[in-house]
Parts: C-alpha cells; sequence; structure tokens
C-alpha cells in the first residue's frame, strides 16, 4: 500500500496564523499536525507516501524534506491549485500506479492511529473504504447516509439539510478504479472535483464501498477554535516527560512535558501541558492545555488553554491568556511607557480580545 497526504489549499480561516505558514505546520501539542499524519500511516506499516502541495510547498518541504525523520520516502506531488481532493488524487497518478492506497487529509487529527483500518483494507477485496463518524453539525463535512444494514446509499458534500449526523472523516481508501471516478466527476457548486463525487459515482457504479464507523474522537483542524480542542485532546494524551529544569520554588503537575533546555523558575504548571525546547518559564502559572513552543519566554504572566508557536514573548501582562492561538515572533508586553493606552501592531486579519 502506498500513503496520499493532501497539504494544499490556503487555509484562510486560519489567518493570520496561515498568511506566512501552512495551515498543516501549525503545532498541536507542540508538533505540526502533518508530522502526526505522516507517523500514522508510517505506524500502519506504509512507507511509500506522495505528499500534495499548493502555495506553502516550499515550506512542507523545508519541514519533512525525504521523511529520514520517520524512516518514510516522501514524494511531492505539486498541485497547480487547490482545485479539490479529487483533482489531488488525479494528478497522483504516477505517484500511486494501480497500488491500493490510503489518503489522509494533511489537517486531520484522530485519536487511536489507523493500522487496524489499513489492515482490514488491505486484506480485503473491497474497492474502497470510507471512515465516518458522529457530528453535531455534518452540514460542514461531507455527510453519508446509510441503510439498516449499514451500507452506503449516497454521500453528499456539505449540505444544507443533511441526512445524517455522519461525517466523512479525511482518511479514505481506496483501489486504482478511483481514477475511474476522478476523470467520470465533474465540479461542484464550489468549483471543485469533491471526492465525495467520486466515491458516490463508485458506489453508483456497483464498486464496493464500506464505511467505517470511527468511535473516538476526530478533529478538522480548519479553524483556531478547532486547533485549541485538537491541542487539549492530544496533551491529554501523550506520556509527559520532563528533560528541562524545574527549579525548587516551582510547582509542576505529573501531567506536563518540558522538553530539551527549558527552564521553569518560580512557576506553577498545571497539566495537561507541554514547554518546547529552550523555553523559559519565569514568575508565570501556566494552565491546563495549553502548549508553549520552543524558544518561547513567558515572564510574570499567565496563561490557559493556549498554543504559543515558538520565539514569542509574553511578559508582564495584566491579565490571564485564555483560549488564543499566539503565533512565531510574537512580543505580547506590558508597555511601562506613558500614556496608559493600548499599543498595537497586528497583522493583516488578526483578532485581539481585548479586557
Ligand atoms: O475534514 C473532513 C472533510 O474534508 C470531509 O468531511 C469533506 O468531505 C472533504 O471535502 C473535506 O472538506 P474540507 O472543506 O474540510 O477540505 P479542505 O478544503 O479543508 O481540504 C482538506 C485538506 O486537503 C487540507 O489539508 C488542504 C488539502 N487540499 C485541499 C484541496 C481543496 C489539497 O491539498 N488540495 C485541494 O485541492
Amino acid at each position: 500500500m502506498k500513503g496520499l497526504i493532501l497539504s494544499g489549499g490556503k487555509g484562510t480561516r486560519l489567518y493570520p496564523l496561515t498568511f506566512t505558514s501552512a495551515k498543516q505546520l501549525i503545532p498541536v501539542a507542540n508538533k505540526p499536525v502533518l508530522f502526526r499524519v505522516i507517523e500514522a500511516i508510517r505506524d500502519a506499516g506504509v512507507d511509500e507516501i506522495g505528499i500534495v502541495v499548493g502555495d506553502t510547498a516550499n515550506e512542507i518541504k523545508q519541514a519533512v524534506r525525504r521523511g529520514n525523520k520517520w524512516g518514510v520516502e516522501i514524494t511531492y506531488i505539486p498541485q497547480e491549485a487547490p482545485l479539490g481532493l479529487a483533482h489531488a488524487v488525479k494528478i497522483s497518478r504516477d505517484f500511486l500506479g494501480d497500488d491500493r492506497f490510503v489518503m489522509f487529509l494533511g489537517d486531520n487529527v484522530i485519536q487511536g492511529g489507523i493500522s487496524p483500518l489499513l489492515r482490514q483494507f488491505a486484506a480485503s477485496e473491497w474497492n474502497s473504504q470510507i471512515v465516518l463518524t458522529e457530528v453535531n453539525q455534518p452540514e460542514r463535512y461531507g455527510v453519508a447516509e446509510l441503510n439498516d444494514q449499514g451500507q452506503i446509499i449516497r454521500l453528499i458534500e456539505k449540505p444544507k439539510v443533511p441526512p445524517s449526523n455522519l461525517a466523512l472523516v479525511g482518511i479514505y481508501m481506496f483501489d486504482a478504479h478511483i481514477f475511474e471516478a476522478v476523470n467520470a466527476i465533474k465540479p461542484s457548486w464550489r468549483g471543485e472535483l469533491e471526492i465525495t463525487d467520486a466515491i458516490q459515482w463508485l458506489v453508483e457504479k456497483g464498486y464496493r464501498v464500506f464505511p467505517y464507523i470511527h468511535r473516538g474522537w476526530w478533529i478538522d483542524t480548519g479553524e483556531p477554535g478547532e486547533m485549541l480542542e485538537a491541542n487539549s485532546r492530544v496533551l491529554e494524551e501523550i506520556t509527559p516527560t520532563i528533560e528541562g529544569y524545574i527549579d525548587r520554588d516551582s510547582e509542576v503537575d505529573h501531567r506536563v512535558t518540558i522538553e530539551k533546555g527549558a527552564e521553569v523558575i518560580n512557576s506553577v504548571i498545571r497539566g495537561p501541558a507541554i514547554i518546547g525546547e529552550n523555553t523559559r518559564i519565569v514568575n508565570s502559572y501556566v494552565g491546563p492545555f495549553t502548549a508553549i513552543g520552543a524558544e518561547c519566554r513567558v515572564q510574570d504572566s499567565e496563561i490557559e488553554r493556549s498554543i504559543v508557536l515558538e520565539h514569542s514573548l509574553i511578559e508582564s501582562l495584566p491579565a490571564r491568556i485564555q483560549d488564543s492561538l499566539i503565533g512565531r515572533h510574537v512580543v505580547l508586553q506590558r508597555s511601562p511607557i506613558r500614556p496608559k493606552a493600548l499599543k498595537l501592531t497586528l497583522g493583516d486579519y488578526s483578532q485581539a480580545g481585548l479586557l
């Protein structure tokens, strides 16, 4: 089997973080979502992986390189524009050949990995297997309608009136018949070649498409709230390790990871939380569900349920930061200079929730 990861697209709902950076490289629990996807595929025994890339190709290539770090071989497949998930499959034909493959969206995080799923599909004669899960707002996803025997009747992309609450999770398994489907379908109302339509085509033509119902959590990290949710979920599951330094005046919970070279001085950290490499936490409080990236400093401040990316500084803030997503090289500081006012340099599409 081969793996195909979709890591193109624009990531507009995560502006301004994604102006300069691919959304798949935003970390949850200090590891980019894309790296978690590569690991899930590798752990399922697949070591030939294609990554579909768009405008952010260079950044992704720089972060992932040839895949040696994971013991896999990466092939990059450039997509000229985000013309749809089925378009991404179409342009990957040369890489995929006639092999069966798993396609994984590069911005999805799923509980429990995909090994059992892949084993089941590899041993089967099925033409495709899709993963479904119950969600609260099915209209935001591809949705499946099943009959009483649990067979697929219909698949529909972001329906206004969803026929069920079963969403298509961003993990799909196919054999080479999918190429007939992606070549046969037409673009949808949003101008994309939808993978949902391609799978519907397979069903209509009598190919064997089986659903697998995922019972754990799954998050499509398209928006800031979903990034924070994914961060919380993953932090709850990682095994904590202390590789950095904690001084005697600090109080650090047992569910906290302190990465190499990090220092915690006279501070309280309540888990689950992670403090990145070479980051300093001084006279501060870091609350549950917080991930502070590498090379940051948090001083005389309080922060909770937030993600802070690398090289940022948070200092002497008068209020606790909560439910926040803070980019790279950000400076958040109380200013001693009069007049006493908010002095902000915010990029395009920034959002600041002030007291
Ligand atoms: O996350 C699950 C949902 O993903 C499914 O329920 C939907 O059926 C499916 O269409 C898809 O919907 P989204 O609207 O969330 O897809 P999005 O545009 O966010 O793209 C998903 C990933 O694929 C993302 O990492 C970007 C990448 N991508 C997207 C497009 C449209 C590409 O690499 N190329 C593309 O052309």
